[in-house]
C-alpha cells in the first residue's frame, strides 16, 4: 500500500494518453492527481473513470490548463456560453465527486498506510505573480516576460471571474486553506499537494527562466513548516525533482509532454512515491 503521485499528464497528446494502458489494473494504492490533466473534460472524465477503478482512492487538484476555457466545454442547450473561472473550476469539482475523486472543496483524507498517519491536504492555490524577480514592479511582470516569449498563456485562457483577477482569487484560495490548514490538529504530520511549487526557490525552469511569475505565491513560502508537512508534492514545472528543506520532502511529479519523458519506460516509473517515501523499511 503506497500514496502514489503524478501531475501534469496533458492528455491533449495521444502519446500521453496512449501510456495509460500502463496503470495497474486493481491496487490498493492511492494516488495523486497534481493537476495539467487535460484541458478538455472529457479527456479529464475519462481519466478519472479509469484511476477511480483501479486505484483504492484517488486525490485530485487542478492545475492551470484544467482551468482553461477552451471551445469543447460550452455549456450545452442552455445558451449559457463558456465554462470560465470559478465555474470552470466547480464543473471539474462536481466532474470528480462523480468518480469518488477528492478534490481541494472535500475533507481531507487521513492516510494511516506505511508511513502514516498523515493528513493528505489537496490544496487549490493559484499564483500572484510574487515569484517575480524583485527589481520587476507587479505591472511590468507580462512586459518583461515577453522579451523572451515567457508570457503564459493562462493571460488569455484563464478566466478569474468571478474574481477581479488572478491574483485576488489566489489570495482568496489561500485564505481559506490556510483557515482549513490551522484548523487541523497540530501533532499530525501532512502531506500537502498543490499544483504549484509552495516555495519561489524551488522554481528552477532553465529553458525558460522568466515564466516564474505564473508559479505560485510566496504567502506559502513556510507552510511546509507551519503545517507539519511530511511531503509537499507539486508539477507545473515539468521538472521533475526532489527536494529538501528544513526535513519536510518536496516532490515534483510532473510527467509532462511526450518530448519531456522516455516513452521506452513506459508510465510507471513516473509515479512518484509519496509515501511510505525513500529508505522506508
Ligand atoms: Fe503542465
Ligand atoms: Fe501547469
Amino acid at each position: 500500500m503506497r500514496l502514489l503521485a503524478i501531475s501534469d499528464l496533458h492528455l491533449a497528446n495521444p502519446t500521453n494518453r496512449d501510456a495509460l494502458a500502463a496503470l495497474p489494473q486493481a491496487s490498493d494504492d492511492w494516488l495523486i492527481l497534481g493537476g495539467d490533466i487535460a484541458e478538455r473534460l472529457d479527456h479529464l472524465e475519462d481519466l478519472f473513470a479509469l484511476v477511480a477503478a483501479r486505484f483504492a482512492k484517488v486525490l485530485w487538484v487542478p492545475g492551470n490548463h484544467e482551468l482553461w476555457t477552451v471551445r469543447h466545454d460550452i455549456e450545452p442547450g442552455d445558451g449559457a456560453g463558456e465554462l470560465r473561472g470559478e465555474a470552470k473550476y466547480l464543473r471539474l469539482v462536481e466532474l470528480a465527486r462523480r468518480h469518488g475523486v477528492l478534490t481541494p472543496e472535500d475533507p481531507y483524507p487521513l492516510w494511516d498506510g506505511p508511513g502514516g498517519p498523515c493528513v493528505v491536504a489537496p490544496l487549490f492555490l493559484l499564483y500572484d505573480y510574487s515569484f517575480r524577480p524583485d527589481h520587476v514592479a507587479f505591472h511590468e511582470v507580462v512586459d518583461w516576460a515577453r522579451e523572451e516569449s515567457a508570457v503564459c498563456a493562462d493571460e488569455l485562457l484563464l478566466s478569474p471571474a468571478p474574481h477581479d483577477s488572478r491574483e485576488a482569487w489566489c489570495a482568496r484560495r489561500c485564505d481559506e486553506a490556510e483557515a482549513r490548514l490551522a484548523a487541523l490538529d497540530p501533532g499530525l504530520p501532512t502531506v500537502l499537494v498543490n499544483h504549484y511549487p509552495l516555495r519561489h526557490d524551488l522554481v528552477r525552469i532553465p529553458r525558460v527562466p522568466r515564466f516564474s511569475p505564473w508559479c505560485g505565491t510566496k504567502r506559502t513560502e513556510d507552510w511546509h513548516r507551519r503545517f507539519n508537512a511530511r511531503v509537499v508534492v507539486y508539477g507545473h514545472l515539468h521538472v521533475r525533482r526532489t527536494d529538501w528543506r528544513d526535513g519536510t520532502r518536496f516532490e515534483e511529479v510532473s510527467l509532462g509532454y511526450p518530448r519531456q519523458w522516455d516513452q521506452e519506460k513506459g508510465l510507471l516509473p513516473y509515479l512518484r512515491e509519496i509515501l511510505p517515501g525513500p529508505g522506508a523499511a
